[in-house]
């Protein structure tokens, strides 16, 4: 049987937190795994520059978490690691797909409509600060899921849009110049644990500023756990599991039996003090050697270059095989 092709992207803008590594590094290192399947995962660092302008930033984040991802046990015999940028077939291919998709689809995206409607709310401009990079960013999005033929794509559920546009834009393409692309598929984690809460019981995110770190200092992890929000219920009193941060995040690391073990502590009482000590401990367990693995690779960024250039050259070879008889097939051939 043919290996399905499964592809995933990671934008490089910010440093990695414990809420990225339950939803997306430890699913994606899992499942690359799975004999059936050949992985490709990037570094979307031309995505990342539709968000952030500062250099330094793009430049430190795709570092760290190209190291997080190696760090977490991305093996790279197993999978194609490489940057979007590594790739000028990607960048080839958005414009030839640019070419045939239609303004209006990209008017319909989330990420693009939300921008207006922040403007529009504010009483400004509805293109205040919008660039063609945030407009077509469907586009580009598309273009690295089809240079591979990609069959699945994990995501997160905000980005099932985009993948929608990416079949709409393959199907077209297709009947205009007979059939090559392959439409792919959005395949979205529906675990209870995919979506981590952060210390205010919010989502974990970035922008809320709730966020737990996945590699600073044990000191760090430590204190950052014992920032998360809790109730005023003293030690002894039954506290609520489905209605803690404290257990959801304990659930996202532990077994099922040690789950159920602290289900029945929180019934019992558990003081919140020795709730947090006992995440954080388990929580340090898990990410121990992968911070001494992280800690090595960012010290050692000649290594993760040679990984990533390895990369690049293997993707490469794959994304020509289909962008070069594409570009034929829209009449771009030499004259002899
Ligand atoms: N837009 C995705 C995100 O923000 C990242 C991404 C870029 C991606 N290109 C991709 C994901 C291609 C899957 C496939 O999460």
């Amino acid at each position: 049987m043919a290996k399905e092709i499964v592809l995933t992207g990671i934008t490089t803008s910010g440093t990695p937190h414990l809420g990225n590594y339950v939803g997306a590094v430890r699913p994606a290192i899992e499942a690359s795994l799975e004999e059936n399947n050949e992985s490709y995962f990037f570094l979307a660092d031309y995505h990342a520059l539709i968000k952030c302008q500062d250099p330094e930033r793009v430049k430190s984040s795709r570092k760290e978490i190209a190291a997080t991802w190696l760090a977490c046990g991305l093996d790279p015999e197993k999978v194609c690691f490489y940057r979007q940028s590594d790739i000028p077939e990607i960048a080839e291919l958005n414009w030839l797909l640019t070419c045939v998709t239609a303004k209006g689809l990209m008017n319909r995206a989330h990420a693009y409509k939300g921008a207006v409607d922040v403007n529009v709310n504010n009483e400004q401009d509805a293109d205040l600060g919008i660039t063609m990079g945030l407009f077509c960013y469907p586009v580009l999005m598309s273009a690295d899921i089809l240079a591979f033929n990609a069959n699945k794509v994990p995501v997160g559920r905000d980005q099932i849009q985009h993948i929608e546009m990416a079949r709409d834009i393959a199907g077209r393409l297709n009947h205009l110049y007979g059939k090559q692309l392959v439409l792919p598929e959005a395949i979205v984690d529906k675990s209870e644990t995919a979506l981590l809460k952060g210390l205010d019981g919010r989502k974990m995110s970035k922008s809320y500023n709730n966020t737990i770190p996945l590699f600073e200092t044990e000191k760090k992890l430590k204190k950052a756990i014992n920032k998360i929000n809790t109730n005023l219920l003293e030690p002894g009193e039954a506290k609520d599991p489905n209605d803690s941060t404290v257990f959801d995040i304990y659930r996202a690391f532990a077994t099922a039996e040690q789950t159920a073990e602290m289900h029945q502590k929180f019934l019992d009482g558990i003081a919140w003090g020795e709730a947090k000590k006992e995440l954080f401990n388990l929580v340090n367990e898990e990410l121990g050697d992968a911070r001494e693995k992280y800690n090595a690779l960012m010290a050692a960024p000649h290594d993760v270059e040679e990984i990533l250039q390895a990369g690049a050259a293997k993707a490469r070879t794959r994304a020509q095989s289909i962008v070069t008889p594409l570009r034929e097939s829209m009449g771009l051939v030499s004259f002899s």
